[in-house]
């Protein structure tokens, strides 16, 4: 066993036990376990030597940690993908094998997609013997991360895989012999961009099983709003070949808007539900985080659903029910007015920095609803609701350790960067605020979570979310509102330690 050794473990949110972690990968449930597979090196705390590490749960809030499912090999590293459920044995390993789909990468060989298989639940894999089983037939060089999914209508298996500024869309009838549907996604979303692990879900709009929509999930990298990476989707049709998107090429939807949430793709095999893990951390600077045993957490699993608004289809991200059982003792705050400022003095007894906050904003004469969650060294995140600029704002810039990026990527390269509407004052990539869009309202929910060094928002049930990682140098354990311009008024207000 690996006893933690660092600060900025979370408590609640999944790490791996040491070294570095990214994407979250061939995410799939079965027989009561949900299986997150990720990338990872087991060697070291920065990027490389990439391996499948592996952890189960059955509540996606408690993991254990297993061996590494898939091994670096001859044929590369071993890049992302995605699993499924083989029920009707179609690949011939019997029913119910886990079936595995992820891109080998080397120079040698390129990007090419291969496959391995389970028959015991995940506890160890066999790579298939004639892979790979897709290779790009353009030599395209970045090709990868395949996302495979039953289509029932054609009774099909499809893979969607990025294909560096498109997705490619295969099919098979046996997991192994893939034929070329389809590309789509050229001009499309933040330009110019580079498609990275794709997702496609089908889901009903506004919970009506008799009015559904496919969701094209993709991570971009760079283009995020704040810089570095971010995950876009497209809404549209599917036909079992092509993908029609409902919006125009410029038009730009995110899965969160903060700027540490990435390479997020969902589980398979979950029935009705729909869940999504995200990689909490961003290529700019997630190799120099100041955590010294492990790099990089996964974002709080989230069910994905769609909503209309103002005539258009948006995809809410909410954390998964089972968060809910993280609760210990909690605190209610009765309602009181905001004029001015109002303060919360200690969180909770013994705070680890690990905490649920549930809020119902009621707007007043207020322009301006905020929060601040401070130490006793003024280190602080600023939350808060701007009703003239219609935003909901995080503002990290005082946040704790900010300065390690100092020297990471350069600004310039963000095409649709969008910082400068931003009435923030940018410091460099890692102190800065991030910014959603919200509409006037008479009152807004707010459910915030912390864990020693993330802090997620999920607004009105996830209709907006926002991940930022922050590195206080002690846990926040005080917290203060304060208005401009009026009043507002704190109508629900309860801290539950998780
Ligand atoms: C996304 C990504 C994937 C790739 C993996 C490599 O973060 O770049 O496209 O498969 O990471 O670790």
């Amino acid at each position: 066993d690996t006893a933690n050794t660092d600060k900025y473990r979370p408590v609640y949110h999944h790490t791996p036990l040491y070294g570095w972690m990214n994407d979250a990968n061939g995410l799939v449930y079965k027989d009561g376990e949900y299986h997150l597979f990720y990338q990872y090196n087991p060697y070291g705390s920065m990027w490389g030597n990439m391996h499948w590490g592996h952890s189960v749960s059955k509540d996606l809030v408690h993991w254990e940690h297993l061996e590494p499912a898939l091994a670096r090999d001859t044929l590369g590293h071993i890049f992302s993908g995605s699993s499924v459920v083989d029920n009707a044995n179609t690949a011939g390993y019997g029913a119910g094998t886990i079936v595995s789909f992820y891109t080998s990468a080397s120079d040698k060989n390129g990007q090419i997609q291969c496959m391995a298989y389970s028959t015991d639940n995940g506890r160890t894999f066999t790579k298939y013997e004639k892979n790979p089983i897709l290779t790009p037939f353009d030599g395209l060089k970045d090709f990868r991360d395949p996302k495979v999914f039953w289509y029932a209508p054609d009774q099909k298996w499809v893979m969607v895989v990025s294909a560096d500024k498109e997705m490619r869309f295969y099919s098979s009838l046996n997991l192994k012999d893939w034929t070329y549907m389809s590309g789509w996604g050229e001009g499309y979303g933040v330009q110019p961009s580079q498609f990275e692990c794709p997702d496609m879900v089908e889901l009903p709009v506004d919970g009506d099983p008799n009015h559904k929509k496919w969701a094209l999930i993709v991570n971009v990298n760079p283009g995020c709003y704040f810089g570095g990476s971010a995950t876009q989707y497209f809404i549209g049709d599917f036909d079992g070949e092509k993908f029609v998107c409902d919006n125009k090429p410029e038009t730009v939807k995110w899965l969160d808007w903060g700027k540490d949430h990435y390479a997020t793709v969902c589980f398979s095999n979950t029935g009705d539900r729909t869940i999504a893990v995200p990689w909490m951390s961003n290529w700019q600077y997630a190799n120099i985080v100041p955590t010294r045993q492990f790099r990089s957490a996964n974002a709080l699993p989230r069910e994905l659903s769609l909503y209309t608004q103002d005539g258009d289809i948006y995809m809410a991200a909410a954390p998964v029910e089972e968060t809910k059982s993280l609760r210990k003792e909690s605190r209610e705050i009765p309602a009181f007015e905001v004029a001015d400022a109002y303060h919360v003095d200690s969180l909770l007894a013994d705070n680890r920095g690990a905490y649920e906050i549930e809020l119902e904003l009621a707007a007043g004469s207020a322009e301006i609803m905020g929060l601040k969650l401070f130490n006793e060294k003024g280190e602080n995140v600023d939350i808060y609701i701007s009703l003239p600029e219609k935003k909901l704002v995080m503002d990290r810039t005082k946040s704790g350790i900010v300065d390690f990026g100092k020297d990471s990527a350069p600004h310039a390269i963000e095409a649709h960067d969008r910082r400068k509407q931003n009435s923030i004052n940018y410091v460099d990539d890692f102190a800065l605020g991030t910014w959603a869009p919200v509409k006037k309202a008479d009152s807004y929910k707010l459910d915030i979570f912390v864990d020693k060094c993330s802090v997620e928002i999920f607004l009105n049930g996830g209709k907006i979310a926002m991940t930022n990682l922050i590195f206080p140098t002690t846990p926040y354990n005080q917290m203060s509102f304060y208005s401009r311009g009026g009043v507002f008024k704190v109508s629900q207000c309860k801290v539950y330690r998780l």
